[in-house]
């Protein structure tokens, strides 16, 4: 689209987060599991947007190095406000005349579909620069928009700035605005930062294009929840909770899942969970995760980017960078550890540790197990108390528990070592070397009854 490719976004993001109070700038907490720059960036992804340019300074290699090479950045040193920091974008782009649209980084929610309304109105209505305003009812600190008696745009009042009057005014600013860049670059290098806040403000840009005898539009955003943000950690809970909320809808809604409680349970953005798949309370899931269908998971559960299959139990246990098949069983009280695959039908219960491990299928680890760095064959399994020894202090090694194997309650497999298929460890082992098919390893003390031992030392209990 012509409309799209003639656009450049720009996103200022370089501001201090007085009210946020964080060293990591205010755009790249999180809201729903993503940062909420990253939004912003789906949002113009979504529209197609081919040229980005990000104001950054206050912490700019954290954003830096999020998005990479996805957008150009302009440094804005000493952050002087926002008109200042539209400036130094604007700077940045040299002699460029074309169309920008502008967006504040702390405004995650803007639907893709407002913004291209939002530049079509702009070019169509041969404006030079066009605001995105919405009408609210209910308190907020947005800046106001002030119209003359005829009903006309005459400019914007910051809340610090308001008078009692003004304040009353529900239609505010949200952040979002298209310009012509000419007519931007003039009418801020005419700005004053006389104004409660000492800043350049970006929104006096809108009375400098009509005092130049420009023309300004407003659009009025659809829904009202595009004007949520986040300035301090209040608002940044609020917009997660929102966020969660649409997930569990989404979930509830599209893929039906059931959520119990929608309230008491926190699902990253792009998480997928499959048909007919049950969510407890007490659930947080996030990243990239993928759950199947027909499963149940949680209560109080914690999946993070990671894949569980089909028909699939997790209960009150953690799986993080860790895959399951079909059918599988976790928890209560596991901990599924980054690099773990559990094959098909297996079970791991509960205050089993598995770390970096492929585990076949049809396993049985019941309980009390640490398995770290093994490959584990298929319809092993592993009794209770059952460890693998992979660190020597120095360097990890592999375990290696051939098909079919069996080993016993509290044996200790010091790696590198190879249990091979159909061979069994005997309970209390401390396996050192290799057991061959078929064998049955015991590595323990035989055990010495002394006959009537208790009489003899004078210690029966009656
Ligand atoms: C701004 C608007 C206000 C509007 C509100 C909507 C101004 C003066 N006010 O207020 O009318 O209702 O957003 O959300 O614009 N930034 C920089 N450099 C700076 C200062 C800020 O890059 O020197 C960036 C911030 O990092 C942030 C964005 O600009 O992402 C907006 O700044 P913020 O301080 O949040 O503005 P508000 O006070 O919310
Ligand atoms: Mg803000």
């Amino acid at each position: 689209m012509a409309l799209i490719d003639d656009t450049v976004a720009i996103i200022l993001a370089a501001g201090k987060n007085k009210r946020m109070k964080t060293n990591l700038p205010k755009a790249m907490h999180k809201v729903g599991g993503v940062p909420m720059i990253g939004l912003i960036r789906d949002a113009l992804d979504q529209i197609g947007v081919k040229r980005r340019v990000v104001t950054v300074g206050f912490g700019a290699e954290y954003i830096t190095g999020y998005f990479g090479d996805w957008a150009e950045y302009a440094y804005q040193h000493d952050q002087k406000g926002t008109g200042h920091a539209l400036l130094t974008a604007l700077d940045y782009l040299g002699d460029y005349s074309g169309r920008v649209l502008v967006l504040y980084g702390d405004m995650p929610l803007i639907r893709p579909d407002t913004l291209t309304a939002l530049i079509g109105q702009h070019m169509e209505s041969g404006a030079q620069g066009t605001l995105a305003y919405a009408d609210l009812r209910v308190q907020n600190e947005y800046g106001r928009i002030i119209r003359n008696a005829g009903g006309d745009f005459t400019k914007i009042v910051e809340m610090k700035d308001a008078s009692e009057e003004e304040a009353l005014i529900t239609e505010v600013n949200i952040g979002l605005y298209c310009f012509d860049a000419a007519a931007a670059r003039s009418a801020l290098g005419r700005l004053t930062t006389d104004n409660a806040q000492g800043e350049m403000y970006l929104t006096d840009v809108f009375a400098e294009i009509l005092a130049e005898g420009g023309r300004v539009g407003l659009y009025q955003v659809a829904d009202d929840r595009e004007c949520l943000g986040a300035n301090d950690r209040a608002e940044l809970a609020e917009l997660n909770r929102a966020l969660y909320r649409d997930k569990c809808a989404e979930l509830m809604l599209e893929s039906g899942v059931t959520i119990i409680d929608p309230d008491a349970v926190y699902i990253d953005r792009n998480v997928v969970v499959g048909m007919d798949t049950v969510i407890y309370p007490g659930c947080v899931i996030e990243g990239r995760t993928v759950i199947g269908e027909n499963c149940e998971i949680g209560p109080n559960t914690r999946i993070r980017d990671s894949h569980i299959g089909d028909r699939t139990k997790v209960e009150y246990s953690v799986v993080q960078e860790a895959s399951t098949g079909d059918d599988v069983s976790v928890g209560p009280f596991a901990n599924l550890r980054p690099g773990t695959s559990i094959g098909g039908k297996s079970r791991i219960g509960d205050f089993v540790e598995i770390k970096n491990s492929v585990v076949g299928e049809d396993v049985r680890i019941s309980h009390l197990a640490y398995i770290g760095d093994a490959d584990v064959g298929s319809n092993v399994n592993i009794g209770c108390g059952a460890i693998t020894c992979n660190y020597d202090g120095k360097q990890k090694h592999r375990t290696v528990i051939g098909a079919n194997a069996f080993i016993g309650s509290n044996a200790n497999l010091v790696a590198p070592v190879t249990v091979n298929e159909n061979a069994y460890v005997a309970s209390g082992s401390t396996v050192t070397f290799d057991v061959p098919d078929n064998a049955l390893a015991i590595a323990r003390e035989r055990q010495v009854n002394i006959e009537n031992w208790v009489l003899r030392k004078g210690l029966g209990r009656g």
